[in-house]
């Protein structure tokens, strides 16, 4: 029976991601697939590598008395109990940077189709109602002059910022301070109100916390304009999946176009799949080959250097 540390992968990632770990560079360690190992090998369990799918909390980091790190392949780290970590001495990393553009374009893109309705354009055309070419069909909202609300100008926030500039878009921000990086997108500082009132999208990029869970409710969408879309590619509850379906029934809002949602997954019964204004993409913000990769070795990165107690290139802090 070996005596090696072992890392845990709660996914299966391509070994070319994670050839550092496996590499001869790291010969000491042994990695296994999976959260779930009988008691001899939990006790040699020194960190392990999540998704945002797994809930780290005080049941599972007791499972691993001697773990060190939790290293999630994610920038959000909403799914981890950094504080329960901390008292049990146990370090935490994520992904932040790797993922900026891709998330970004993403983002940009879900705006544009949210202001044109890509997504009741598309079901028309499919379900056999696409007649001959009319001035007044399919009518979106014009970018070049429109307003765009970003709610949280972090590292994503301010590259959306940027791509919205090239499209000619005005910016709007909130958030808990003003940003420095605002200065040179021209974007002015708001209270989260006053953003929800002027803005043509908004667009959500704050990450998920006590302070945003639920923070896109009824009376935000009585606030909003009735042209206008919501996007959201930072984490689903932070959006009141019910309010959401009412100010679309109810015409508060033109649209939503959203890459994360509450539930998630979610049960394609649920009734916001049925709403042509609302289009829906599976989690795929960070999804290119090249960011995946980065992601995943920025994850390994994290472990090996709180394995030798060195610096970990991003490493999350506990509120103190
Ligand atoms: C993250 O990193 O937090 C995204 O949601 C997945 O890439």
């Amino acid at each position: 029976m070996s005596e090696r540390p072992l890392v845990l992968l709660s996914e299966s990632l391509p070994e070319d991601w994670i050839f550092e770990l496996t590499s001869a560079t790291a010969p000491e360690l042994e990695v296994h697939v999976g959260l779930d190992v009988d008691a001899k090998s939990a006790s040699r369990v020194r960190a392990l590598l999540t998704m945002l799918t797994v809930t780290v909390d005080d049941a599972l980091l007791g499972r691993f008395e001697q773990l060190r790190v939790v290293s999630n392949m994610a920038v959000g780290f909403d799914n981890i109990d950094v504080q329960a970590c901390a008292q049990r001495g146990v370090r935490v990393g994520n992904t932040p940077g790797v993922l900026t553009d891709a998330t970004a374009d993403l983002a940009m893109g879900l705006i544009v189709a949210g202001a044109r309705g890509f997504e009741s354009a598309r079901r028309d055309a499919a379900a056999g109602d696409w007649g001959p070419w009319s001035p007044t069909a399919w009518l979106g909202l014009e970018l070049r002059g429109a307003t765009l609300g970003i709610v949280g100008l972090g590292e994503i926030g301010a590259a959306v910022a940027g791509r919205a500039r090239a499209f000619g878009m005005r910016i709007v921000y909130c958030g808990p301070n003003p940003k420095p990086v605002a200065d040179e997108l021209e974007a002015q500082y708001l209270s989260y109100d006053e953003l929800l009132s002027c803005s043509d999208i908004v667009s959500l990029h704050c990450p998920l916390d006590e302070h945003t869970r639920g923070l896109v409710g009824a009376k935000s969408f009585a606030r909003m304009r009735d042209h206008a879309v919501l996007v959201n590619t930072a984490r689903g509850p932070v959006v009141d999946t019910s309010a959401l379906f009412e100010a679309l029934r109810k015409g508060q809002i033109r649209g939503a176009a959203l890459d994360v949602t509450d539930p998630e997954p979610l049960p394609h019964t649920h009734p916001l799949f049925s709403c042509a204004r609302c289009l829906i993409v599976p989690h795929l913000g960070s999804a290119t080959t090249h960011t995946r990769k980065a992601m995943a070795q920025r994850a390994v990165q994290n472990i090996l250097a709180a394995l030798n107690d060195d610096r970990m290139p991003s490493e999350v802090m506990p509120r103190s």
